[in-house]
């Protein structure tokens, strides 16, 4: 059912210094940091040949990348995200298997402009894992 690796998301405490790690050490184009309010955070896209790396910053109050933060002061990874055909259809064959679907299982548009949902990372070996449909 899922297609391609979307992104790999990366919650850091410093973005200006995870832009210029990605950019400087390990040579990759990285953008200008992007604030998303609606999603409370400010993300910096790492460009690959075959994926993309979202480095997550929280932005406001009550940002969930805040409190993944407190837990993991010098930052990890925070979700993978997989690329769907039909996020309705992907949806009820995961419920179908017993997978739980975050929030009210209605998709969100995520940051690309798409529909987006999260998965419980407690049915995926630990992960949180996003679906996005293309
Ligand atoms: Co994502």
């Amino acid at each position: 059912m899922i297609g391609r690796l979307n992104h790999v998301a990366i919650a850091v405490p410093d973005l200006g210094a995870a832009s210029k790690l990605y950019s400087d050490t390990l040579g990759a184009k990285v953008s200008q940091p992007l604030a998303q309010p609606d999603h409370g955070v400010t993300v910096v896209f790492v460009e690959l040949p075959n994926t993309k790396i979202e480095l997550l910053h929280p932005l406001g109050e009550g940002s969930t990348i805040a409190k993944f933060l407190t837990k993991n002061p010098s930052g990890g990874i925070h979700h993978v995200c997989y690329e769907v055909e039909n996020i309705i259809e992907a949806r009820d064959h995961l419920r179908a298997k017993g997978a739980t679907v975050l929030g009210d299982g209605e998709p969100k548009i995520g940051a690309h402009g798409k529909p987006v949902l999260f998965l419980s990372p407690k049915d995926f070996v630990g992960t949180l894992v996003e679906i996005e449909q293309v």
